[in-house]
C-alpha cells in the first residue's frame, strides 16, 4: 500500500545512525525519513545533542509505510532486516540511537522496557546503542517531552565520550 519506499538518507561515513519505526504519511509521500511533524521535532532535539540532521544517517526498521501508521508486523520487520543490516554494515556507525520501542526491540533487546532503558547506552558487537523515546510519542504525550530532551543532553555527553567530539 505504500506510495514510495523510504530507504533512509544521510552521509555514508556518518558516525551516528538514527533508526525509527517506519515511514508515516509525509514520509510515504516524499520518500524521505522523518520529514513530517515527528521529523521537525527530531531536528530540534538533535540540536540539543549538538548534532545537525546533515551529520547523521536516518532510517527506519521498515522501509514502507504500514497502513494507517500501525506498528510494523514482525514479518514486515523481518522482510526489511537484511536491508537494514546492510545499511548498518555500510555506514558502520559508532553509535546507533533507536527511536521508540519497536526499533529498540528489533536492534537492542526484544524484551527491554523503554520506560526503563531510554537514555541508557549499551554496547552490542562494537556499536554503542542508545535507546530513545520516539519523537512522535513526545508529540502525543507532553510528559515525555522533558524526558526526551534530557536524553538528548545525555546523548551529547555520551557522544563526547564515545567519539571525542565537542
Ligand atoms: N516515524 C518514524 O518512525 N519514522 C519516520 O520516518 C517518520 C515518523
Amino acid at each position: 500500500g505504500r506510495t514510495r519506499a523510504v530507504p533512509g538518507e544521510g552521509p555514508l561515513d556518518a558516525r551516528i545512525m538514527l533508526i525509527g519505526e517506519g515511514p508515516g504519511f509525509q514520509e510515504d509521500q516524499q520518500g524521505r525519513p522523518f520529514v513530517g511533524p515527528a521529523g521537525e521535532l527530531l531536528n530540534r532535539l538533535l540540536g540539543l545533542a549538538g548534532l545537525s540532521r546533515e551529520q547523521v544517517f536516518i532510517t527506519n526498521i521498515v522501509k514502507c509505510r504500514p497502513p494507517n501508521n500501525r506498528e510494523p508486523l514482525p514479518e514486515e520487520v523481518a522482510q526489511c532486516r537484511d536491508f537494514l543490516n546492510g545499511q548498518i554494515a555500510l555506514v558502520n556507525p559508532k553509535v546507533i540511537c533507536t527511536l521508540g520501542r519497536p526499533a529498540m526491540h528489533t536492534l537492542v533487546d526484544p524484551t527491554a522496557s523503554i520506560t526503563r532503558e531510554h537514555g541508557k547506552p549499551r554496547k552490542v558487537d562494537g556499536i554503542l546503542y542508545v535507546p530513545l523515546y520516539h519523537p512522535a510519542a513526545a508529540l502525543h504525550r507532553q510528559d515525555l517531552r522533558p524526558q526526551l530532551e534530557a536524553d538528548m543532553l545525555k546523548l551529547k555527553a555520551i557522544l563526547e565520550q564515545a567519539l571525542g567530539q565537542a
